[in-house]
C-alpha cells in the first residue's frame, strides 16, 4: 500500500531515502514525504504527486543529517494531500512518523485526544498515532514505554517508523499486518516496507513479525514484543539482485516483466520436474505432504490476477486428480465462515505475499484446521511465512503494478502440484511423462508467443479509443479471458468484462455491436468448434473479433476481424502461452493512451489493508 524507508548511520541519509522511496514507489504514489535529524531538529518535506516532485522542492537546498525516515503514500483516509502527506507530527514537532496501514478506531483515538488538548492537522488516521505516543511520554513513561503503550491502544494494521528529538541516536519500528524489514549494515541500518528499497546497501536483513518493535541506532538493535518480551531475530540474506530491479533498456517494468516470462516460466520448474518418472517434486510442501495428499477437498484463495491463476488450477486439480476444489476471493472467504473440515487443503496464492484479504483467508483457514500451503512469489514474505507449507514461483522482484510474469509462473507452479497429486493417484507414468515434456517445452513456447508483440501493437493502433471490450475463453481459457480483460482494465482504463464463451448469450450478446471489440482465445482443443460458433454468433451482430489462435489456423482467418497465432499445448498448460498476446494487448493500447503503465492510477502492487 504504502512504502516506508529509514535510515541511521554514518552517511547523509536524504539520498538513501530518496533512492528507497523510488524503489517502493510502486507500492503507492500519491504523495511522498520525509524527515532528516539533525542537530537535534527535525526537517521535515511532503509533496503531492511522485518523488519526482519531491526531488523538485529539494533541487537547490540539502536536508544534512544522519538519521531520517521517508514515506510513498497510497491514500486510504484524508485525500491525497500536502498536509496528509507522512511524515506526520505530534503537538510539539518532536516527533515524526510514518505508518502503512490503517488505524481502525482512530476516531475514537483522535476525540480522547483532542479532548486532552492535541491539536490535529490533518485528516489521516496516522496522526493519531504520534499524538498517543506523545500523551504517554508526557505522562512520564520512557520514551520506548510511551511507544509500546500507544501500541496497546491502537486498533488495526501498521508498519510505523518514527525519529524523535527525545532520542535523536535511535529509529523505532513496529508491525501488525503490514510488512517491515530491517537492514543490517558496518555501523549502520535501514528500514523499508520490502528489502528491494535496501538491496543497494546490504543483503542481510530481519523481518519484523506481528506485535514486534525494533529500536535501532548505529550500534545496533533491540527487537521485543509490544508486551516487552525481548525476541532473537534471525537474519536473513536477500537472494535477488540489484540488476533484477531495473528496467534492463525496457520502456516500462511491465514490459520487461513480460518478456522475462520464458526465464521465469523455467525458474518456476527448475529442479522440480523428473522426467523419467513422470513425476515432479516440490520441497515446501515435505513437511505437509500426507495431508496435500490425503486432502479430501482443496480451496484455492485468492485476489485478483492470483485469484485467475487459481480458477486455472481448480481446472487441472479437478481434471487430473479428481479431488473437488472451490476457488474463493480471498475477501470473501474470510467473512463467509467456510465450511472447512481439517482433511481439506487451502491454498492461498499470492505475488506479494502481503495482501490483507489473501492473509486474513490463510488464518481464518488456519483456525478451521485446515492445511494451508502457499503458492507465494515474494520470499520471506508474511504470507509465506504464515503458511504451513509452500512453493515458491521464483519469479523474481515484479515491480509493474499489473502483474503480468507472476500469473504464469503461478499457474505452472500449480501445474507442477496437480502432477505431483496426480501421480500418486491415477495418473500413468506415460503420462506423467508427457505432461513433464509439455512444461520443459513451454519457455521457448513462450518466446514464440513474444514475438507476436508486432503484430498485437499494430492491432492496438486500431482499437486503442474503444470504451468497452470483451474477452471470451471456453474451458481452461475462460480464466486467461477474465486476466486478459482484469489487464486491460488496470492499465488503460477501459471497461473490459472476461466470459465464459457460452455465457454470452444470456446477457452479454446484448453489448454487441460493430464498435465493440471481442477478444476471443480459440485455441484447437477439445472445445474449439464451441468457440467457432461463439465467434459467428458475434459476428452476426456486427461485433469486431480479435481471435488467439494456434499457429496454421487459416480456418478463422476468413471470420474475425484479427488472428494472433501461438503455440500450442496440453490444455492444461494453454494458459501459460494463451495470456502473453493479451499482455501485450493491453500493454500497446495503455501506452498508446498515455496512460502510466507501470503505476496506473489508484492502484497499488500490494494492497496490505481490506
Ligand atoms: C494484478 O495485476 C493486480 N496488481 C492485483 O489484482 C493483484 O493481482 C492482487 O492485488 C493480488 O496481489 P497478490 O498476488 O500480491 O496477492
Amino acid at each position: 500500500m504504502c512504502g516506508i524507508v529509514g535510515y541511521i548511520g554514518q552517511k547523509q541519509s536524504l539520498p538513501i531515502l530518496l533512492e528507497g522511496l523510488k524503489r517502493l514507489e510502486y507500492r503507492g504514489y500519491d504523495s511522498a514525504g520525509l524527515a532528516v535529524l539533525n542537530e537535534g531538529k527535525i526537517h521535515i518535506l511532503k509533496q503531492v504527486g511522485k518523488i519526482a516532485s519531491l526531488e523538485a522542492e529539494l533541487t537547490g537546498s540539502h536536508m544534512p543529517g544522519v538519521v531520517g525516515i521517508a514515506h510513498t503514500r497510497w491514500a486510504t483516509h484524508g485525500e491525497p494531500n500536502q498536509t496528509n502527506a507522512h511524515p506526520h507530527c505530534d503537538c510539539t514537532g518532536n516527533i515524526a512518523l510514518v505508518h502503512n496501514g490503517i488505524i481502525e478506531n482512530y476516531n475514537s483515538l483522535k476525540k480522547v485526544l483532542t479532548d486532552k488538548g492535541h491539536t490535529f492537522r490533518t485528516e489521516t488516521d496516522t496522526e493519531s498515532i504520534v499524538h498517543l505516543i506523545e500523551e504517554f511520554y508526557h505522562n512520564g513513561t520512557s520514551f520506548e514505554e510511551a511507544f509500546r503503550s500507544a501500541l496497546l491502544e491502537i486498533e488495526g494494521t501498521y508498519g510505523i517508523t518514527l525519529i524523535s528529538r527525545y532520542e535523536p541516536d535511535r529509529i523505532y519500528c513496529a508491525r501488525k499486518g503490514s510488512p517491515l524489514v530491517v537492514g543490517i549494515g558496518k555501523n549502520e541500518y535501514f528500514v523499508a516496507s520490502d528489502a528491494s528499497a535496501i538491496i543497494a546497501h546490504t543483503r542481510n536483513v530481519f523481518y519484523l513479525e506481528d506485535g514486534e518493535i525494533a529500536i535501532v541506532s548505529r550500534e545496533g538493535f533491540i527487537t521485543k514484543t509490544i508486551h516487552n518480551k525481548p525476541v532473537t531475530k534471525k537474519v536473513e540474506k536477500i537472494s535477488f539482485d540489484l540488476e533484477r530491479i531495473e528496467k534492463a533498456g525496457f520502456p516500462h517494468f511491465m514490459l520487461k516483466e513480460i518478456y522475462e516470462q520464458p526465464q521465469t516460466v523455467a525458474d518456476a520448474m527448475r529442479g522440480r520436474l523428473i522426467e523419467e518418472e513422470g513425476v515432479s517434486k516440490l520441497g515446501g510442501l515435505t513437511t505437509i505432504l500426507h495431508n496435500v495428499l490425503r486432502s479430501r477437498k482443496i480451496f484455492i484463495t485468492a485476489c485478483g490476477t492470483s485469484y485467475h491463476a487459481g480458477l486455472v488450477g481448480e481446472y487441472m486439480i479437478e481434471q487430473y486428480c479428481r479431488i473437488p476444489v472451490e476457488v474463493e476471493y480471498a475477501s470473501e472467504f474470510r467473512y463467509r465462515d467456510p465450511i472447512i473440515q481439517d482433511d481439506n487443503l487451502v491454498i492461498v496464492i499470492t505475488q506479494s505475499g502481503e495482501t490483507a484479504d489473501t492473509l486474513a483467508a490463510l488464518r481464518e483457514a488456519k483456525r478451521k484446521g485446515a492445511t494451508v500451503m502457499g503458492i507465494v512469489n515474494v520470499v520471506g514474505s508474511t504470507i509465506a511465512r504464515e503458511t504451513h507449507g509452500g512453493t515458491y514461483i521464483h519469479a523474481g522482484p515484479e515491480i509493474g503494478v499489473a502483474s503480468t510474469k507472476a500469473f504464469t509462473s503461478q499457474v505452472t507452479a500449480l501445474a507442477l502440484l496437480t502432477l505431483m497429486i496426480a501421480r500418486t493417484k491415477a495418473m500413468s507414468a506415460e503420462e506423467g511423462r508427457q505432461i513433464v515434456k509439455e512444461m520443459k517445452k513451454l519457455p521457448e513456447k513462450v518466446e514464440v508467443a513474444l514475438q507476436t508483440d508486432k503484430l498485437v501493437a499494430q492491432i492496438a493502433r486500431e482499437f486503442k479509443d474503444k470504451r468497452n471490450f470483451l474477452y471470451l475463453g471456453r474451458g481452461y481459457n475462460y480464466p486467461v479471458a477474465l486476466e486478459g480483460a482484469l489487464k486491460l482494465k488496470e492499465i488503460s482504463y477501459i471497461h473490459a468484462e472476461g466470459y465464459p464463451a457460452a455465457e454470452m448469450k444470456h446477457g452479454p450478446i446484448a453489448l454487441i455491436d460493430d464498435d465493440m471489440p471481442v477478444v476471443v482465445i480459440a485455441i484447437h482443443d477439445s472445445t474449439y468448434e464451441k468457440i467457432v460458433s461463439n465467434i459467428e454468433e458475434v459476428k452476426a451482430r456486427k461485433g469486431r473479433v480479435i481471435a488467439v489462435v494456434s499457429e496454421g489456423d487459416d480456418k478463422l482467418n476468413k471470420l474475425v476481424d484479427y488472428t494472433i497465432p501461438i503455440p500450442t499445448t496440453l490444455d492444461l498448460l494453454q494458459p501459460i502461452i494463451s495470456i502473453i498476446p493479451l499482455q501485450l494487448l493491453a500493454y500497446h493500447i495503455a501506452v498508446l493512451r498515455g496512460c502510466d503503465v507501470d503505476q496506473p492510477r489508484n492502484l497499488a502492487k500490494s494492497v496490505t489493508v481490506e
